[in-house]
C-alpha cells in the first residue's frame, strides 16, 4: 500500500454482530443480508463474515454485484432487489439469481422467455413507498395464477418495504395494512418466503406474524438505532416527543429500547505524509485557515476523492484531537502545536472519533457517510486469523 490511507474491516465483529442479532431475534427462518454496494462498503469479503454469523440470504441491487459476489459464494441464493432487464436472463440464469417481479408488464415479458432452467422469483409489493411494487389485489393476485401456472417458475417469495421507521407517524401501520389488503385474494402461507421489514422496524417493532424473512441491512454493520444508549438532554426530549405523536398518530406498540450491543466494524485510517512549521498569520490551503498560534501544519493522503472533507472537523492521533483545517481532493490538512514525525497513523474515525459524531458533524446518517468512503480506499479486512488488503 503506497498511500498510508486504508478502511480497517472487523470481520469478526460483522460476525458477532449478525450471531447477536439472530440470539436476540431468533424466530425468523431466513436472515437476508442486504450486502449492496460491496456490503454498504465494508468490502467483498465482508460477505463472508456475515454468512458465517448466520445470513442465510443475500439481497443486492443489480447483476453484476451478484456476479462479484459469486466468485466467492457459489451456492448461497442472491436476490436482486431491483428488477434485472430481460435481455440478461441468460445471465440471471447461470448465476442462479433469484429476480424480484415488480410488475405485471414485467412478468408477462419474462413469461414469453423460454427458459432453458429453473428461475426462482420474489414478488414486490408497493405497500406504500411508491418506489417499485405490484400496488392492487387483482394485480397480485394474476401475478401468482399466472406464477403457479409456469413450469419453469418458483415462486419463492413475496416482500414490500418499509419508507419509514413508523415510530411517530402512522406509515408504518398503513403499510403493513395496505400490504394484507393487496394480498387478500392470495395465500400468503403457500409462498415460502415472505420478508417486510428492515434493520429499524426489527428493532423497533414486534414481529409481524405473516412474516418468516427479514432483510438485515444497516444493524449488520453495526448500527442497532437504540434510543437508550444516549441519556442526554436532548435525547429525553426526542422520546418525549416521540411518545406525544405516537399517541396522537395512534401508531401501533414500538420498543424504545433494544439490548443490542452492536459495534461498528468500519474504521478509517490515514497518516502524516508531510509536516510543516506555520505561524501565527500564515494562510494554509486554498486560504481556508489562518493560522492563529505558531504550530505545524500536517498534510494527510486523504481528500474529498476519497470520501473525506474538512467538516469532519477532527482526527485523531494518540487519542488526542487535531482540527482538520484544510481540504482538497486528494489531501486535507490538520494542524497540531506538537511536533509529529511523518508516518504516524492518523485515525478518521475508529476508536476514539466513532462515525456517529462524523454523521452529526456532517448532518447525514451512517448510510451516506458508509457509502460515500471512495473505492480509491484500500480495505484492510482483518479477522483474527488472517488480514487482507482488497483493492478495487
Ligand atoms: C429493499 C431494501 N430492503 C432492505 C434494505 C436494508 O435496509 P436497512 O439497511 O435499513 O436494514 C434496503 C436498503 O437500502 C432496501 O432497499
Amino acid at each position: 500500500m503506497q498511500r498510508k490511507t486504508f478502511a480497517l474491516i472487523d470481520g469478526d465483529q460483522l460476525k458477532e454482530n449478525v450471531e447477536q442479532i439472530k440470539n436476540k431475534y431468533p424466530d425468523y427462518q431466513y436472515y437476508i443480508g442486504v450486502v449492496k454496494n460491496n456490503a454498504y462498503h465494508h468490502g467483498i469479503k465482508s460477505i463472508l463474515n456475515l454468512i458465517e454469523g448466520g445470513i442465510n440470504y443475500l439481497a443486492v441491487s443489480s447483476l453484476e454485484e451478484v456476479l462479484q459476489i459469486r466468485k466467492y459464494h457459489s451456492s448461497i441464493p442472491i436476490l436482486c432487489l431491483e428488477p434485472i432487464p430481460l435481455e440478461f436472463i441468460d445471465d440471471v440464469l447461470n448465476a442462479n439469481i433469484t429476480l424480484t417481479v415488480e410488475s405485471l408488464e414485467y412478468l408477462e415479458n419474462l413469461l414469453k422467455i423460454d427458459l432453458y432452467t429453473n428461475l426462482k422469483v420474489h414478488l414486490k409489493i408497493d405497500s406504500g413507498m411508491h418506489r417499485l411494487g405490484l400496488t392492487s389485489k387483482e394485480e397480485c393476485e394474476e401475478a401468482v395464477k399466472k406464477l403457479k401456472k409456469h413450469s419453469k417458475i418458483k415462486l419463492e417469495g413475496i416482500y414490500s418495504h418499509f419508507a419509514t421507521l413508523g415510530i411517530t407517524d402512522p406509515h408504518w401501520d398503513h403499510q403493513v395494512a395496505s400490504f394484507l389488503e393487496i394480498t387478500s385474494k392470495i395465500d400468503l402461507k403457500e409462498i415460502p418466503i415472505v420478508h417486510f421489514g428492515r434493520s429499524a422496524t426489527l428493532v423497533e417493532h414486534p414481529k409481524l406474524s405473516f412474516c418468516n424473512g427479514i432483510r438485515l441491512g444497516i444493524v449488520m454493520y453495526g448500527f442497532s438505532q437504540s434510543r437508550k444508549d444516549n441519556p442526554g438532554f436532548r435525547s429525553r426530549l426526542r422520546i418525549l416527543k416521540r411518545k406525544y405523536l405516537q399517541k396522537k398518530n395512534q401508531c401501533s406498540i414500538t420498543f424504545l429500547e433494544n439490548d443490542l450491543h452492536l459495534k461498528t466494524a468500519f474504521s478509517l485510517y490515514s497518516s502524516i505524509m508531510s509536516v510543516r512549521k506555520v505561524t501565527k498569520g500564515d494562510v494554509v490551503g486554498y486560504n481556508t485557515f489562518v493560522v492563529k498560534e505558531d504550530g505545524y501544519i500536517y498534510t494527510l493522503p486523504i481528500g474529498y476523492a476519497d470520501g473525506v472533507t474538512q467538516s469532519f472537523k477532527e482526527v485523531s492521533i494518540d487519542h488526542q484531537r487535531y482540527p482538520i483545517v484544510s481540504d482538497a481532493m486528494d489531501m486535507i490538512m490538520i494542524f497540531g502545536k506538537d511536533r509529529k514525525p511523518i508516518g504516524t497513523q492518523v485515525e478518521i474515525f475508529g476508536e476514539d472519533i466513532s462515525i456517529s459524531e462524523v454523521c452529526r458533524n456532517l448532518n447525514q446518517n451512517a448510510y451516506h457517510l458508509l457509502n460515500q468512503i471512495s473505492n480509491r480506499v484500500v480495505r484492510v479486512h482483518k479477522t483474527k486469523n488472517e488480514k487482507e488488503e482488497i483493492y478495487y
